[in-house]
């Protein structure tokens, strides 16, 4: 076999020399990363047998996977060890062979065709979804096999970055490499950075140091309000109970419900694959026991029927229905009652008092992935949820169910002065909430 010289930058010398089961390489544009992994793979792949997965979130065709710089590679070292088959590429001598693939396509049947791999590289990671990485993590099982990610973070809650990089164990190894440590980064691409960094700072350090985009604008809700919300700091409250319910509305979906005093919230229940009658059975219990001020149940799906049921028992004094998609209380500042209770949702997160969460890593992935705009109104409008069930990989019920708790203020004196009663219309309602740092919420 023709001997070569590696042409590997150091900071990527892990990636042939030491043993972990997730070597997670991130940083910006031109970082080397693309190279350096093809380089090592096409050289591991040579002293021993290998069987390589080359794999990202979608990949409609070979052209977007890392196929043809592996091709460039081999040539650029004459590796003619190595022969082109079809959609693979192996290696005449030892064996390897590389396969591409792409997650989304993987069901749980065509997935086991990856149970004998010894390295999986996970190429532009940061579009890597949960799911997609629940399924693949286990799957790449055989004893010593490695997980090789290569990221540029595009959000603080990457699911892969929040899965392995946001607190490393000792299984993992976590490495930012960005251009000015890639010494073969070409000179007109240091140009290119250089007059990034003067003219737009934030594009700089999104794009060439690997920093995820500044949230602020397109973010509802803020990674560090989630974080501060989630230091402990209460065990109680003597507010009235609100409890959200968010019925599953298709079969991957759990049914939620959030338990919240005032500024307290500190309990979410989570079900899988109840039937309307065994939710309706959940909340009746929770009622008798609890004795909630109010249960709000997203009626948009089958919650409607768990609703019926729960009214037919006698709960209806209790029990309000939520549709998200009906129009807000507030239709000047909001398209429609999701936005809206999400947006309460944000202002009680963002209000002078302290709140409290139960940490929970799947609520902060919930509440920090939905993204906002304005209509031509100028109203609140959130993104669409399937754009962020695409993006998280499931739909963010749990902060669907907090959001519900949102759904109208609830007051503490008694009996709630709820909108219809005839002494207070819904607007002062919500001024007068807004107007009390939200502890009316
Ligand atoms: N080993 C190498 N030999 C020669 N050139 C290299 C090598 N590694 C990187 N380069 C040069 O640096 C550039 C950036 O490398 P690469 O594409 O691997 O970076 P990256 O971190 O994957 O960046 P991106 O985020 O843009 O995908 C390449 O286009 C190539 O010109
Ligand atoms: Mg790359």
């Amino acid at each position: 076999m023709k001997q070569v010289e590696a042409q590997i930058p150091e900071a990527f010398a892990p990636l042939m020399r030491e043993k972990y089961r997730y070597k997670f390489y991130y940083g910006g544009r031109a970082g080397g990363k693309s190279y350096a992994f093809a380089d090592s793979l096409l050289l591991l792949g040579r002293t021993r047998k290998l069987f390589i997965a080359c794999l990202r979130e979608i990949q409609d065709s070979m052209k977007d996977s890392v196929h043809k710089l592996l091709c460039d590679r081999i040539a650029f070292y004459g590796l003619d060890d190595y022969v082109m088959r079809g959609d693979k590429i192996e290696n005449k001598i030892t064996g390897t062979r590389f396969v591409f693939k792409g997650l989304r396509d993987q069901d749980s049947q065509k997935i086991k065709s990856l149970e004998g791999v010894d390295i999986a590289w996970i190429e532009e990671a940061q579009t890597i979804t949960r799911k997609s990485w629940e399924i693949l993590d286990p799957t790449i099982r055989k004893d010593g096999s490695e997980i090789w990610i290569s990221m540029n973070r595009e959000e603080e809650n990457d699911p892969l970055w929040v899965a392995l990089a946001a607190h490393p164990d000792e299984r993992t190894l976590v490495r930012r490499v960005n251009y000015d440590e890639n010494p073969f980064c070409p000179e007109e691409i240091k140009i290119q950075a250089e007059k990034c960094r003067a003219s737009a700072p934030d594009d700089y350090e999104h794009i060439w140091l690997g920093e995820p985009v500044r949230q602020g604008t397109t973010k509802l809700i803020g990674a560090a309000e989630v974080r501060a919300a989630f230091a402990p700091k209460m065990s109680g409250c003597s507010s009235p109970l609100i409890i959200g319910v968010d019925v599953a509305r298709f079969g991957d979906d759990a049914t939620v419900f959030c338990f919240r005093k005032g500024r307290w919230c500190y309990r979410f229940e989570e079900y899988h694959k109840l039937d309307v009658v065994e939710v309706a059975n959940q909340a009746t219990f929770f009622i008798r026991e609890y004795q909630p001020q109010r249960v709000f149940i997203d009626i948009g799906g089958v919650g409607a029927g768990v609703y019926d049921v729960l009214k037919a028992r006698g709960c209806g004094e209790v029990v309000r229905a939520v549709n998200f998609g009906e129009k807000a209380w507030q239709e000047n500042r909001y398209v429609n009652r999701r936005a809206e209770m999400w947006d309460n949702l944000r202002a009680w997160l963002k209000g002078e008092l302290p709140v409290q969460l139960p940490e929970d890593e799947e609520l902060f992935n919930d509440l920090c992935c939905v993204n906002k705009k304005y209509d031509r109104y100028g109203r609140l409008q959130l993104e669409e949820k399937a754009e962020v069930k695409k993006r998280l990989g499931h739909s963010p019920d749990r902060g669907d169910a907090l959001a519900l708790t949102f759904a109208e203020p609830v007051y503490d004196n008694g009996r709630p002065k709820m909108y219809g009663n005839g002494n207070v219309t819904v607007e002062e309602l919500f001024i007068d909430a807004n107007a009390n740092n939200n502890i009316s919420w």
